[in-house]
C-alpha cells in the first residue's frame, strides 16, 4: 500500500451557526459541533484508507472558546497518523471574524477511527508520513495517545502502555 501524507486526508468543513443548533445562551451546542468534527473526521479517514470507516473513539476534546450564534465555523481534519487499521484525526476549529475575515482558533479534538470490511472486520490501512514540523509533532504523540485510549477504555493493561509510562519517568 502506498504511503500517504496529511494532505491527502485534508477535509475542510464550513458551515455557519443556526439557531436550533445553540444552547440557551446562544452559543453552539457541544453536540452539534462534535458531529461535525466526526463527519469531517470520517471524510478525513476515508481518504486515507479508501475503504469503510467507524469511530473508534473520541480521545480528546476541548472546548476553549465559545461559537455564537451566526458565527461561520470552519472543521479542518487531518489524519495525524495512521497504525494497522486504525488513524488517528486532528481536528482544529476555527471561526471567522464577520468584519475582518480573520480566522481565530476556537476549539480542537482527536478522534480515532478505524477502517473495516463490509463484516465490519478491521482492514490494514496505508501508512502516513508527516510533513511540516506540526504534523511531525502530531505523528509523534499519537502512540502515547492511542495507548492512553486504550487504556481507559480497559483494553490495555496500563503496564503495557511503555510510551505512555515514558512520560512520567
Ligand atoms: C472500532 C472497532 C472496529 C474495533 O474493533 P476491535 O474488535 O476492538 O478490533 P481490534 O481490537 O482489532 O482493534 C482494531 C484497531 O482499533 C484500535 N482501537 C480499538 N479501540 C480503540 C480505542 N478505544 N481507542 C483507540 N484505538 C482503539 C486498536 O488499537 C486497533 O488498532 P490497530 O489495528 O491500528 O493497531 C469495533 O469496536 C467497532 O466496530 N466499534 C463500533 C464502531 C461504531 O459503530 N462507531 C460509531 C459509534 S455510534
Amino acid at each position: 500500500m502506498e504511503a500517504k501524507t496529511p494532505k491527502d486526508s485534508r477535509t475542510i468543513m464550513t458551515d455557519m451557526v443556526l439557531p436550533g443548533e445553540t444552547n440557551p445562551i446562544n452559543n453552539l451546542f457541544g453536540g452539534e459541533l462534535l458531529a461535525r468534527m466526526d463527519r469531517a473526521a470520517g471524510i478525513s479517514a476515508r481518504r486515507h484508507s479508501r475503504r469503510i470507516v467507524v469511530t473508534a473513539s473520541v480521545n480528546h476534546v476541548a472546548f476553549n472558546r465559545a461559537i455564537p450564534l451566526g458565527s461561520v465555523v470552519t472543521v479542518d481534519a487531518k489524519v495525524s497518523r495512521a497504525f494497522k487499521s486504525s488513524m488517528e484525526i486532528y481536528i482544529d476549529v476555527w471561526i471567522e471574524d464577520r468584519e475582518s475575515g480573520v480566522k481565530a482558533k476556537a476549539n480542537e479534538a482527536i478522534y480515532t477511527f478505524v477502517a473495516v470490511d463490509e463484516t465490519g472486520r478491521p482492514v490494514r490501512v496505508p501508512e502516513l508520513v508527516p510533513e511540516t514540523e506540526l504534523e511531525i509533532e502530531r505523528f509523534q504523540g499519537a502512540l502515547r495517545r492511542k495507548q492512553l485510549s486504550l487504556v481507559l477504555a480497559g483494553k490495555m493493561k496500563p503496564n503495557d502502555a511503555t510510551e505512555l509510562k515514558a512520560l512520567f519517568e
